[in-house]
């Protein structure tokens, strides 16, 4: 069977350009190469890029047992997390999904709608107090919004505030795992370095301050309908098992840090693609005005909220919050495309180049929301359109991120009109294109910057 096209030779010189610039080295070998390319890292350690619908919908669904996340990725996301959904493979990681399903049914969302639109009106009303024509960055605005939101939907706590000491840890704890996943060679996490001392505490107070949640919590079992309570109460349909208080705590921590910084990075580019293209601010602004009717954009309504979610949708694809899906490792030789993939192999779905696939994408780098009417949907492939992820890994937050997304973004769309943003334009300060950030999410580099103006 033939090998896959690639670079001759090794690549671990080209290791540091991989790791600062990934989007730009990356998209180089796709395009010279094609749809799977063989990267030779070092003898024995092979990396194959992936980049075609078929090829995700092989290693994600059709074959997914013989692919899962290598130690390298578990090991040093396990040192936040412990051993939590994203951090974890096999029986240990399918019971936990089983469990933790259901908590994000859609149905079960209704419960957490109205959390999110008082954390909403709560971020607009310091809005409010802000001086006319203050420039704020709108991308810090979506993190701190969206982790107020986690936090409280979570369990009831509100971190948003910059000085909280469990947000504060929680971003030393990702900025170490970030830190230890680009550099493999770090020293061990034991020996006492000032970065691993600084982790260290970081970790305890992460962990002393979430079980103290739980703990007071199962005291007081009433006391709140948020996730956590979801959480506590599930039980395996097989075992008629719950989940531990130290299982309850690496899924907490999991979906703390899976679930705002991606939010708040799509919500960013969405701003910022609406600031370059008035014309679908309109758009969402009629759409808004025919749906809410002055009112607020109620669990019921917020399906009705076609367009807007079409931008959300497009803004996913042309800025994903990430370039592709975590590292899968073949645990067998397996064949893609007509090419040998070796027992090993780590295969990087790098979906950032799928979004703009030509193949599957017409002039992919324009923004354009219809591209999600139902009729075009249906003549994609599935796979084209995966920032979700996709396979039994998928998202298990798609729902509440788009729930929470469409509401902030009818809230909030300059110029719309409901009771709230009638307060409020928002202007982009200038229309130059944003660099990318391309550390963990893919963030603009330097913030959004816009202009708060106060309506008469
Ligand atoms: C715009 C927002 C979001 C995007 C684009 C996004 C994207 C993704 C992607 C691509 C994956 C698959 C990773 C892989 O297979 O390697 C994933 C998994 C995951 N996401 Fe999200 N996510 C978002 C929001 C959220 C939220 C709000 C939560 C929780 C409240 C969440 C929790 C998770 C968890 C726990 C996993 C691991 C699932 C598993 O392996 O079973 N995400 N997400």
């Amino acid at each position: 069977m033939s090998k896959a096209p690639g670079p001759s030779g090794y690549i671990l010189l080209q290791m540091s350009q991989l790791q600062s610039q990934p989007l730009e080295y990356l998209g180089g070998l796709w395009r010279e190469y094609g749809d799977l390319v063989r990267l030779r890292v070092m003898p024995g350690f092979t990396i194959f890029l992936s980049t075609h619908p078929d090829h995700a919908e092989h290693i994600l669904s059709t074959h997914s047992e013989n692919y899962q996340k290598p130690d390298f990725f578990l090991k040093p996301m396990g040192l936040v997390q412990g051993r939590g959904l994203f951090s974890s493979e096999g029986e240990f990681w399918q019971k936990h999904r089983r469990l933790m399903q259901p908590a994000f049914q859609q149905r079960r969302l209704v419960r957490l709608h109205s959390v999110i639109w008082d954390c909403v009106e709560s971020f607009l009303q310091e809005w409010e107090e802000k001086p006319a024509g203050e420039v704020i960055d709108i991308a810090a605005e979506m993190k701190r919004l969206t982790l107020k939101i986690v936090g409280l939907a979570l369990f009831s706590v509100d971190i948003s505030d910059e000085s909280n000491r469990l947000a504060q840890a929680l971003r030393i704890g990702v900025e170490y795992v970030y830190g230890r996943l680009t550099a493999p060679l770090s020293m061990p996490v034991w020996v006492p370095t000032q970065t691993n001392r600084q982790f260290g505490q970081a970790k305890a107070t992460i962990d002393s301050v979430v079980l103290e949640i739980i703990q007071n919590r199962r005291r007081d079992p009433e006391q709140s309908d948020d996730l956590l309570s979801m959480l506590m109460n599930a039980t395996d349909e097989e075992t008629g098992k719950g989940l531990s208080d130290f299982e309850l705590l690496n899924e907490i921590i999991t979906l703390f840090n899976a679930g705002h910084d991606t939010t708040a990075t799509s919500l960013a580019w969405t701003w910022y693609l609406l600031g370059l293209h008035p014309d679908v601010a309109e758009n969402i602004q009629s759409e808004i005005e025919t749906v809410l009717q002055n009112g607020e954009p109620t669990f019921e309504k917020l399906p009705k909220l076609e367009y807007t979610r079409r931008v959300f949708d497009e803004s996913l694809r042309l800025c994903p919050p990430g370039m592709g899906l975590a590292p899968r490792a073949a645990l067998e030789a397996d064949q893609i495309g007509g090419y040998a993939i070796p027992k090993g192999s780590i295969m990087n779905i790098a979906f950032y180049f799928t979004l703009r696939h030509p193949d599957f994408w017409e002039n992919p780098e324009q923004f354009d929301p219809d591209r999600f009417l139902p009729e075009q949907v249906a003549n994609r492939p599935k796979y084209a359109y995966m920032p979700w992820g996709a396979g039994p890994h998928v998202c298990i937050g798609k729902s509440f991120a788009v729930m929470e997304s469409v509401m902030i973004l009818s809230a909030l769309a300059e110029p719309l009109v409901t009771r709230i943003a009638q307060r409020f334009r928002i202007n982009l300060v200038s229309k130059q294109p944003i660099d990318i950030d391309p550390r963990f999410t893919l963030r603009p580099k330097g913030g959004v910057k816009v202009r708060i103006e106060k309506r008469p």
